[in-house]
């Protein structure tokens, strides 16, 4: 019997509607809009609406995928949903509402917490079962309502997140150039205490404002994670002997300018071959990589059989890497 991959069939996303600009965040905090620009690169970010929940932005977003994919509903056999920001704290998962809301029923459906590297660990995951042959088409959603964690008096954070979700179908294929090549992902707990969103109230019972909202160690996270990411993209290009001038699309997680470009000039990637969105969105978490693709795909910049690398990094902290052949039309 030959062997069975995985495809990425299709991406879609959904952007909310509401524009924070930083002139918006200069009325807010004590910060300027070239202040933000210079370090990070971003210009605006979206935000939700205060009834849009977490599911409902990935909602959107599935639809979407599901549409492109040209596939019924009823043949997804598992939907898997990334956010650190879940309608609910610990149940029902994200996951089991999206499908509820698009009348899917009887497959498994679950959340995973990777914080930014959300997106590509559930890719591995969704890799995996379909090349166990268990599985023929799964849903992926990174979804995020980051506004609901963040704290809006602080400026060291508020200027850099915000709202949106991305969706994929992944299917099987027989096809080994529509499918994805190689992913690794990992992870370093060491890191856990510089990047938190919110703070469980089982650990930390007594009333402190700042458990509801994210806190990070901006300058920390920075070095790690440019160290860290150029690594990464080094080692899967490596393992699999494909040369960086083979890549089509680098599609890095959009959390600052600066770490894309650090890491992009390292590894010698052109900036016309880099997806760059941090500058409208912001950093989106878990939604951020697929935000970024559907964006390209919009543009009509991918198209069947493109070699594309993701290569993301967050909290946990947690990294990963995929090299893919983009699946859809
Ligand atoms: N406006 C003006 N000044 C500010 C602002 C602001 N919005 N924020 C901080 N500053 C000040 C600080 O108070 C500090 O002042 P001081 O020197 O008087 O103490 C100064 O600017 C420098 O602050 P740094 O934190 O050192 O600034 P840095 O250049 O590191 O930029 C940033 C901060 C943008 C947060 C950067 O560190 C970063 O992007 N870090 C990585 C974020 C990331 O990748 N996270 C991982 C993924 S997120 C996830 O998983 C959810």
């Amino acid at each position: 019997m030959s062997k069975i991959f995985a495809c990425f069939k299709s991406i879609g996303a959904y952007i909310p509607k509401r524009v924070l600009s930083n002139e918006d965040l200069e009325k807010m905090v004590e910060t300027t809009d070239e202040w933000i620009l210079q370090r990070t690169g971003i210009k605006e970010r979206r935000l939700a609406s205060e009834d849009e929940l977490t599911s409902d932005i990935g909602l959107k977003a599935a639809k979407l995928a599901i549409e492109r994919a040209d596939i019924k509903t009823d043949e997804i056999d598992a939907v898997i949903c990334a956010t650190l920001t879940p309608d609910f704290l610990c149940m029902p998962a994200t996951a089991c509402i999206i499908a509820s809301k698009l009348g899917i029923k009887n497959v498994l459906a679950f959340d995973v917490s990777a914080a930014c590297s959300g997106f590509v660990y559930i890719l591995y995951l969704a890799k995996s079962l379909i090349e166990s042959g268990r599985h023929k088409n799964i849903l992926i959603i990174g979804a995020e309502k980051l506004s609901s964690v963040v704290d809006y008096t602080d400026r060291s954070t508020c200027i850099l997140f915000g709202d949106g979700g991305g969706a994929a179908i992944i299917s099987q294929t027989k096809n080994k150039n529509e499918a994805v090549m190689d992913i690794q992902i990992s992870a370093d707990g060491d890191y856990a205490h510089l990047l938190v969103a919110p703070r469980s109230r089982i650990m930390y019972p007594k009333d402190d404002r700042t458990l509801e909202y994210l806190q990070m160690a901006g300058n920390e996270v920075f070095k790690v994670a440019v160290k860290t990411l150029t690594n990464d993209v080094m080692e899967i290009l490596r393992k699999n002997g494909v040369s960086s001038s083979k890549i089509d699309h680098f599609i890095p997680h959009q959390a600052n300018l600066r770490i894309i470009e650090a890491v992009r000039e390292k590894l010698d990637f052109p900036r016309e071959k880099t997806v760059l969105t941090v500058q409208k969105y912001g950093n989106t978490s878990a939604a951020s990589i697929p935000m970024a693709m559907n964006d390209a795909y919009e543009e009509g910049r991918i198209r069947h059989s493109d070699l594309i690398l993701l290569d993301t990094f967050g909290g946990g902290f947690t990294w990963g890497s995929a090299l893919l052949y983009f699946g859809g039309k």
